[in-house]
């Protein structure tokens, strides 16, 4: 891996052109379970009672109890080192554009910045009814809800999660700024298993436009025979080492005559 890891870096400069989509994978290590990993939620639970307008239209109160659930998990919850990481790349690479599919909050915890939430965010409400009097979608980070389900502030009707269901479309703007993001120089595909449209379109459509891309996960997905490099290994620990291999490469730049041990 580490050649794999070497010629990777070598394709990263200060104004290099980086976007990153990210999935669940990325949050593993912290504790939030993957959706189709062994202890995967989907394995658990089905979407179609939990996660699509129907599902919510039907019964409010089982889906609330789910969100709330999830919602109590993720407080407890800490970023990991792949958060980390693609902090410190978007403090350090102004041409720097993170995607993630995650709603768990995590890459916000860890300071990332402008991410671009895909899947929308467990954090955000909106009125059901879509009240006139309702600012669209806003923050609310109560853990637990007093009363669930919870009520919309403004109308007293019923609120609903931040979130895309299946059935449901990107937010337009969302979709035009991660369209925009795939005019880049390297794209990053970590921890998603690349089975969830149109999510897992990004990277192909990026490839086409010229990107060198780069798969990281614990295993292989559709995507990985398609793509550039597949990195096999956990995104926290190869995060980390493409991080140390480019640190190093910093230092010499900056001390070009020391030499190397
Ligand atoms: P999945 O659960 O489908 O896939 C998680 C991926 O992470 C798998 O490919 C794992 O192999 C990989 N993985 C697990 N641990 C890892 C680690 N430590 N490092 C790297 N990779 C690791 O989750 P997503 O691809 O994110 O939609 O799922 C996409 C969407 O499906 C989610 O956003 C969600 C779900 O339905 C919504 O909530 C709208």
């Amino acid at each position: 891996m580490n050649t794999y890891i070497e010629r990777l870096v070598s394709k990263i400069r200060p104004e290099t052109r980086i976007t990153v989509l990210t999935g669940a994978g990325v949050s593993a290590a912290s504790g939030v379970p993957t959706f189709r990993g062994p202890d995967g939620l989907w394995r658990k639970y089905r979407p179609e009672s939990l996660a699509t307008p129907e599902a919510f239209q039907r019964d409010p109160k089982l889906v609330w109890e789910w969100y709330d659930w999830r919602r109590q998990t993720l407080v407890t919850k800490r970023p990991n080192r792949a958060h980390e990481v693609l902090a410190a790349w978007g403090e350090r690479y102004p041409n720097f554009i993170l995607i993630t599919q995650n709603v768990d909050g995590l890459h916000e915890r860890a300071g990332s910045q402008n991410v671009i939430r895909f899947h929308g965010s467990i954090w955000e409400v909106l009125c059901w009814n879509n009240c006139p009097l309702s600012p669209g979608r806003w923050w609310d980070e109560t853990v637990p809800f007093p009363e669930i389900p919870p009520k919309c502030p403004h109308c007293n009707g019923l609120i609903r999660p931040g979130v895309v269901w299946f059935g449901e479309g990107i937010d337009p703007e969302v979709m035009r700024l991660s369209i925009e993001a795939l005019d880049c120089d390297v794209f990053f595909t970590i921890g998603t298993s690349s089975l969830v449209y149109p999510a897992a379109s990004l990277v192909h459509e990026a490839k086409r436009r010229g990107a060198f891309t780069v798969e990281i996960n614990i295993e292989a997905t559709p995507a990985s025979g398609l793509l550039d490099f597949a990195l096999q290994g956990p995104a926290e620990e190869v995060l980390e080492r493409v991080e140390r291999v480019i640190l190093m490469g910093r230092r010499k730049d900056q001390n070009p005559h020391t030499p190397s041990p």
